[in-house]
């Protein structure tokens, strides 16, 4: 492509680093739809004639054709998909191929492609989320009113249900796609038409190829569009901060699954044997997504690391900019769709959870709050009260609601029958009516509004 100037080919080891055609090749569609962009609107221009932008469009059809079909020789002499697209071209039309490269360079091209493809993942990703919340609610509903233990520092707290719980996932899931959605829309400006990094002397039409390719409206500096690469890190940011989100809810089926706690169960379509210990039953697939949190995190990291000592405007350093989000993305897919196959299948020892949810004098603050509003017993004094009540329990060996009442009256003399009103986790849970609170009625109320929202949507499926 630059025979003009160089006498001899690279070294081999200056074609190895220098050649992205092994992994930039998943950008072929968007090479080829940006091609035919371009090529109609030099026409409709007059930079190139009708009948060269037919020939090209025709050529850059049959190119697609041969490389899904595995057709296509790819070749790293070539170095990346721009090259080797616009080669075959050449093979195939002749010298009006030429013409193509007009008014553009790669630094704009692999701009636009990226984000084309960017664009793509960020509406497949929300689409799986969309998915995986649907699932969480449907499950939350079923289960609004199974009682099981809430943590602070994993240390049962107070009673909570497992609806209440997926719920708090079906809001982080929600505030993911917000962040997806707000990503797209922000990388959505067309920089395909900044030519190397100046712009071009040629007149071209920048809202007319920005248009055709869906995007909002072309970018605005020259410079800022060959250099820019906030689409992928934005993408990525997104994409770990949901990975996290996965990877707490990883841990937990992890926990929950496991023999202590005993709370869910995954079937043998979810979980895996050990080759030696023949009683094991190892929740793989929960592992792996918080395992591949890691490399989510490290994909955005990676980045950021290229980018943050990048002058204006193209370096070729950006090249390493697609291995990285690539596989951020296809890591993040397949970690939704795994949670979303272990959400489906999981089931739930509701009597596990409930006998656990009572444990642990987890219905003090209910003791307490009780004294506050029926004794008008100011917090403090209340929480001390509760305190002496809970060790009284705990020499007698028994739980809170198995306390008698005159055993409570001789550390508070006040307390009457209705304190049984309070507690014991399921009547504790019924009580958390309060906005957000835990209990069935709110769970159930959620769920519900959330799956109306949410089957209503109208989502943008990929391809
Ligand atoms: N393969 C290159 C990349 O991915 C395309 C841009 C090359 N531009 C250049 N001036 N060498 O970044």
């Amino acid at each position: 492509m630059w025979g003009g100037r160089f006498a001899s080919a690279p070294d081999s080891i200056m074609e190895e680093i220098n050649a992205s055609i092994d992994f930039d090749r998943a950008l072929f569609r968007q090479d080829i739809a940006a091609s035919r962009a371009h090529a109609a609107m030099l026409a409709k221009t007059g930079v190139i004639t009708q009948a060269d932008a037919a020939a090209i469009d025709d050529g850059l059809t049959q190119v697609l054709r041969e490389i899904e079909a595995g057709e296509f020789t790819f070749s790293r002499a070539l170095e990346d998909i721009h090259m080797n697209v616009e080669s075959r071209l050449a093979e195939i039309i002749g010298p009006a191929a030429g013409r193509l490269h007009t008014a553009r360079s790669r630094n704009d091209q692999v701009a636009v492609d990226f984000r084309l493809w960017a664009r793509e993942a960020a509406d497949q990703l929300d689409a799986q989320l969309r998915d995986l919340q649907i699932a969480l609610a449907e499950r939350a509903q079923e289960f609004a009113d199974a009682v099981m233990p809430g943590f602070t520092h994993l240390q049962p707290a107070q009673p909570v249900t497992f609806g209440h719980h997926l719920l708090a996932y079906v809001e982080m899931l929600g505030r993911d796609r917000a962040r997806m959605q707000d990503a797209r829309a922000r990388m959505n400006e067309c920089p395909l038409g900044a030519a190397a990094l100046a712009g071009t002397p040629f007149p071209i039409d920048r809202h007319m190829t920005a248009r055709a390719l869906g995007f909002d409206r072309p970018t605005a500096n020259s410079l800022d569009s060959v250099s820019d690469r906030d689409f992928a890190l934005e993408l990525m940011s997104a994409a770990a901060i949901c990975a996290t989100h996965l990877s707490r809810f990883a841990e937990e089926i992890v926990l929950w699954t496991g023999p202590f706690f005993g709370f869910a169960k995954l079937s043998d379509r979810f979980s895996t044997g050990s080759s030696i210990m023949p009683q094991k039953r190892n929740p793989d697939a929960a592992e792996l997504v918080r395992g591949k949190t890691g490399r989510v995190i490290g994909d955005l990291n990676g980045l950021l690391i290229v980018m943050k000592g990048l002058p204006l405007a193209y370096s070729k350093d950006m090249q390493e900019d697609k291995e990285g989000v690539f596989d951020c993305v296809h890591t993040l897919s397949l970690c939704l769709a795994a949670t979303l196959g272990m959400v489906r299948d999981m089931s739930v020892d509701r009597a596990r959870m409930k006998a656990a949810a009572g444990a642990g004098y987890s219905t003090a603050t209910d003791l307490a709050d009780w004294l506050v509003r029926r004794l008008n017993m100011p917090f403090r004094q209340a929480h001390h009260v509760t305190g002496r009540i809970v060790a009284l329990a705990e020499t007698n060996g028994v739980g809170l609601e198995q306390l008698a009442l005159e055993q409570m009256q001789t550390v508070e003399p006040a307390i009457t029958i209705d304190v049984f009103s309070v507690l014991g986790p399921e009547k504790s849970v019924a009580s958390r009516t309060s906005y957000g609170g835990a209990a069935p009625a709110n769970v159930n109320a959620q769920a519900g509004t959330w799956l109306k929202r949410l089957k209503r949507e109208d989502v943008k499926h990929p391809g």
